[in-house]
């Protein structure tokens, strides 16, 4: 879910409605807006998207402050009842809410009796205690107060007052939120893309503090009420790195982007003679470890796979890689120096979080590796490395997998060579070398779109079949395929599939093989021989030096390891073009969320 808000002496209703354009990201199952004038406050939601919730917004109220939410749905359905924003009883306070409060039927038992819930959500409660409270004589900023010292879970919230002009109540523990900071007047926002239009000031909130937000001032405390004094940064975000230009879609601009993103993190990690360049205490943390841990979620996770052969392979250090939400709850037998790698586009996913939490109580080092600068798991682990992406848009993440991939491989070679290890390659060059093969393949969209036409358009299943590296990226190309085309895709390693899914080989079914690895070449293609020879179309791709005449697609040479970073580029195509053909809607499938910041 995303927040937004506003105070100052414009009408609010467009720069909200916007800024929640820009955290559809976040969720869009519902969304709502409250805004404010002196008449007093009013409300609009609608199930389904931001564009659903203008066409329902009263064009004719005129109102200098309000608050807005759109949500991915964690307790109740999508619904207009359970849509942001919620309201108290008398409805004299209004609030929007990003989180989860775990504590909530407790609260609703000890404190909400006498209150009637209109909805199934945990945030309602919230409101309602902070009326109660006032109701039994308290201030809204004292009432506020005690309601989030009760609170246990994770928010972002932001609150009014009918009965005030003057103040927006913000709070934050666990779930991102800034404050940005502009001339008469300020801002809320879960993501300072959502403000750019109005500022590139923001102050960054901690846990457990609460902000009173006026036209004028920005007034943060902790907890126990006293002030605490920050003052802003200026978001290195541009406004064209956040729109689509000329694309139809993120999802497109954002595979296309994905040569240069590699060229920067270059740039960025090489020092001015050309040498690797990864912080030192990085590097000495990889060195004293005795084993490492990659924890991460969907594409991350498939990342983190490719990495794993990485520091293996090139660092010569033992790797395990972990789904967070598993690792969290099922912690293996640690030996005595591990270190844990959190992979993370956003940096704000909750499972991720709850084991980044766990660890460092248990006194173990973390980095993160994410796309954003100052996020949560950034902010908590004691290392990061930043992926120089670019923001990323679109759900379905690509630029940031590749680049994932390319850090981890800068990660794999820095430690290799401060264990004094000998290498027969640059790393850098060949990460140039494989920049250049990707952009080739983003210029093959035409012979992608046609056999996403020809394999995928009308299919019910496909699956990706691939050997060692082939595998990792094959599950990566069945991710993107379900989540925007909603085909069930499904990867497998290549001698695995006769182990008892090839019963479900019919007919026609799409089998897409990887052939890219040359000492597993011979295996794969016999794996394909043994699909083809129950009824499936099989689609081989393969990389330049070990293709076959069979093959529908070749990718150019480049390094064996870094074999990912192209080798992916066809299957981002392929989903692209396949949920294009079948109407989907790319950038925001159903059902997900980018940014999921609940366990
Ligand atoms: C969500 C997204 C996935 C993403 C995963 C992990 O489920 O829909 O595309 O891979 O979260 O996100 P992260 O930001 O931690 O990489």
């Amino acid at each position: 879910c995303g927040i937004v808000g506003y105070i100052g002496c414009k009408d609010s209703k467009d720069i909200l409605l916007k800024g929640l354009e820009r955290l559809e990201y976040r969720g869009y199952d519902s969304a709502g807006i409250a805004v404010k004038n002196n008449a007093g406050v009013y409300v609009f939601k609608e199930k389904g998207r931001i564009a659903d919730l203008r066409k329902i917004v009263d064009s004719t109220v005129d109102a200098n402050m309000g608050i807005g939410h759109t949500r991915w749905a964690t307790h109740g359905v999508p619904s207009f009842e359970n849509a942001h924003p919620h309201q108290s009883e008398s409805a004299r306070f209004t609030l929007v809410h990003n989180g989860v409060i775990e504590n909530y039927e407790q609260l609703k038992s000890e404190y909400l009796q006498d209150t009637p819930l209109k909805s199934d959500t945990d945030t309602e409660v919230i409101v309602q205690l902070v009326e109660v409270f006032v109701k039994e004589g308290l201030s809204t900023e004292v009432a506020f107060r005690k309601t989030l010292q009760l609170l246990m879970g994770s928010y972002a919230i932001a609150l009014i007052d009918r009965e005030d002009n003057q103040t927006i109540y913000v709070a934050k523990n666990k779930s991102p939120l800034l404050i940005g900071v502009g001339d008469t007047f300020n801002v809320v926002a879960s993501d300072a893309m959502a403000m750019l239009q109005v500022t590139d000031q923001f102050i960054e909130l901690m846990d457990k503090e609460m902000v009173m937000v006026t036209k004028e001032s920005v007034t943060i405390q902790n907890l126990a009420g006293e002030i605490v004094a920050r003052t802003p940064y200026t978001a290195e975000l541009d406004v064209s790195d956040i729109e689509k230009g000329t694309y139809s879609y993120y999802m497109l601009k954002e595979i296309d982007e994905q040569p240069f993103v590699v060229r920067k993190i270059i740039q960025k990690y090489q020092d001015n003679h050309g040498e690797l360049m990864v912080d030192g205490k990085i590097i000495s943390a990889m060195n004293k470890a005795d084993r490492i841990y990659i924890v991460a979620c969907g594409t991350s996770y498939h990342a983190g796979l490719v990495g794993k052969q990485f520091i293996e392979k090139i660092a010569n250090v033992p790797v395990e890689v972990h789904v967070a939400s598993e690792l969290g709850y099922n912690m293996p037998l640690l030996p005595e120096k591990p270190l844990f790698i959190f992979i993370s586009q956003s940096g704000e996913t909750a499972d991720s979080r709850a084991v980044l939490v766990k660890v460092k109580k248990m006194g173990y080092k973390a980095l993160t590796m994410t796309n954003v600068p100052g996020s949560t798991l950034s902010r908590e682990a004691d290392y990061t490395m930043l992926l120089h992406a670019g923001p990323e848009i679109a759900v379905a993440s690509t630029k940031a997998y590749t680049a994932q991939i390319a850090v981890l491989a800068i990660l794999a070679e820095a430690t290799a060579k401060a264990r004094g290890i000998n290498l027969d390659f640059r790393l850098i060059k060949e990460l140039g070398i494989a920049a250049s093969a990707m952009e080739i393949l983003c210029d093959m969209k035409e012979e992608m779109e046609q056999i996403a036409r020809e394999y995928l358009a009308t299919t019910r299943n496909c699956f990706f079949i691939g050997r060692s590296m082939d595998y990792y990226v094959g599950l990566e190309g069945a991710l993107k395929l379900k989540e925007i085309s909603y085909i069930q895709a499904e990867g497998f390693a290549g001698g695995e599939l006769k182990h008892g899914t090839i019963a479900l080989i019919e007919d026609g079914t799409p089998v897409i093989a990887l052939a890219t690895q040359a000492n597993v070449n011979l295996s794969i293609r016999g794996n394909v021989k043994e699909v083809t020879a129950r009824g499936a179309n099989p689609c081989i791709i393969s990389m330049k030096g070990l293709e076959a005449e069979e093959d529908r697609f070749v990718v150019p040479h480049v390094h064996e390891l870094l074999t990912p970073l192209v080798s992916v580029i066809p299957l981002q195509l392929l989903a692209y073009y396949t949920a294009l053909h079948r109407g989907c809607d790319v950038d925001k499938p159903r059902n997900l969320a980018k940014s999921v910041t609940v366990e």
